[in-house]
Order: structure tokens, then C-alpha cells, then sequence
């Protein structure tokens, strides 16, 4: 959105849908503002991008949900509306600043009952997570440093159940993917991230690319299988 795109219908097109079927409300534009205004990066997903999350989380069910990279929780509000009252959200966040953020734009939200913000490397709350019994999720979201995805889908199936919805944003990065790149550790990672999922016989996936107003990119979709 505040990005120019190399075709400008695809803001055109994702405004024409977000206004017809994602409308704004309090909550999530303060949230964006907020984060903004706190000078957060401007990468949240988009919001059709966010209904898609909350519809997933609709469709499964789901009662536990873990997301690694919460920025300032805009992400996390539209999971966490999928939830029910006593469902419950953990979210995993490197940087303090954007943790507290996020834990202020979820209050407002009406959600802090409901999620919580942990702060650290999500390579150290993972193992915290299995070590407590946290786990399974019923739908986890991966959207953290792009290096570690294969060890971030890794932990998602260590803390998963048959029947886990697993999705991972930020795949395609301008299509960049589709060439091996070692200079990019982001390409590296999802790279690593899809030979595992590919060889992985618990794992039942796939990916797309999108367009849109966060530009050419795409998100894997992978169900853990019975
Ligand atoms: N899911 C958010 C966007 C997340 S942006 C949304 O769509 O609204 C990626 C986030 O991952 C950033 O806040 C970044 O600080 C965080 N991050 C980066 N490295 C991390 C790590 N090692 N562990 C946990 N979070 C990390
Ligand atoms: C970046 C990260 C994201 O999670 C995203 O959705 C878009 C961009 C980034 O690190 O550039
Ligand atoms: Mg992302």
C-alpha cells in the first residue's frame, strides 16, 4: 500500500476487494497506526491477506493458535478473532519494542484475555513451548526472519497434531525463490523450508504466489496429515 508496485492495479484490485469485503474497523487501523507511529517496519500482511488468516482459523476450528512474528499484532487480531472465549494465542516476538506494541494494540483489540506476546529469539520460546506442553496447535502461522523457516516449520510439526494447518507468508519475495541465491539468507531459508516440507511425509502442502498491494509474493499452506 505505501509501496509502488511494478503494476499499479494490483493496489487497485486489492482495494476494490478490501473495500467491498474487508472492511476497516477501529481496532485494526489503530493498530496499523500505532505501529506506524511507533516506527515498526510497514510489512503487516495485508488485510484481505488478514481475513484469509482469520477464515483459515475459522474453518479449522482452531483453539490454540501459535504465530512466530507478531510485529505490532495485526496478524495476531485477525487470528485471534477467529478464537473462541476460552481459546487461547501465543505469539512469539524478538524485539521488545514491537512486543509491547503489540500487547497494547491487542488490549485495545478486546484480546488480551486471549493472546500472549513472548518476547526472545523464537528459536529459544519454541523448546519453552514444547517443554511446557504448550502445544498441539491447531493452526500455526510463520512469519518471522526468513533464515530459520526450515527450523521454525521444524517446531510447528513438533507442536502440532494430525489435522494442523500450517502457513508460512513471505514464500515467493518477488519471485526470487525460484533462483538459488546463497548471498540471501531469506532465500536460502525458504528454500531449505520447502525441500523439507517437500520430503516431509507429515506434511501435505502447497504454495501460491500472490499479488497485491504487498507486491509479488506468495504463502505455503500445509495440513499435517493423519
Ligand atoms: N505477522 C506480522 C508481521 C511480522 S514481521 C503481521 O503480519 O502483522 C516479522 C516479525 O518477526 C518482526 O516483528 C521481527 O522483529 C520478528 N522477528 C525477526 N526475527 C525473529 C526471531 N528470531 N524470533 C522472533 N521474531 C523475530
Ligand atoms: C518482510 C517481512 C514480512 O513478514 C513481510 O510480510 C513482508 C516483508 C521483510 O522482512 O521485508
Ligand atoms: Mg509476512
Amino acid at each position: 500500500m505505501t509501496h509502488p508496485q511494478p503494476n499499479p492495479r494490483w493496489d487497485e484490485v486489492d482495494s476494490y476487494l478490501t473495500d467491498l469485503l474487508v472492511p476497516a474497523d477501529e481496532a485494526l487501523t489503530a493498530a496499523l497506526a500505532d505501529s506506524a507511529a511507533a516506527g515498526l517496519p510497514e510489512i503487516a500482511v495485508a488485510p484481505n491477506q488478514g481475513k484469509l488468516l482469520n477464515l483459515l482459523a475459522q474453518v479449522q476450528g482452531a483453539r490454540r493458535i501459535l504465530e512466530i512474528g507478531t510485529l505490532g499484532g495485526y496478524s495476531t487480531i485477525w487470528l485471534a478473532r477467529a478464537l473462541p472465549a476460552d481459546g487461547r494465542l501465543i505469539s512469539l516476538e524478538y524485539e521488545p519494542r514491537h512486543a509491547e506494541v503489540a500487547r497494547a494494540n491487542l488490549a485495545r483489540a478486546g484480546l488480551a484475555d486471549r493472546v500472549e506476546v513472548r518476547t526472545g529469539p523464537a528459536l529459544d520460546s519454541l523448546p519453552r513451548l514444547a517443554e511446557e506442553g504448550a502445544g498441539p496447535f491447531d493452526l500455526v502461522f510463520v512469519d518471522a526472519d526468513k533464515a530459520n523457516n526450515p527450523h521454525y516449520v521444524a517446531w510447528a510439526l513438533k507442536l502440532s497434531r494430525p489435522g494442523t494447518l500450517l502457513v508460512v507468508d513471505n514464500v515467493v519475495r518477488g519471485g526470487r525463490v525460484a533462483t538459488e541465491d546463497p548471498a540471501d539468507p531469506a532465500i536460502t531459508g525458504t528454500r531449505a523450508m520447502f525441500d523439507l516440507v517437500a520430503r516431509e511425509p507429515r506434511l501435505d502442502a502447497t504454495a501460491i504466489q500472490t499479488v497485491g498491494s504487498k507486491g509479488h509474493d506468495g504463502l505455503l499452506v500445509a495440513r499435517v496429515t493423519n
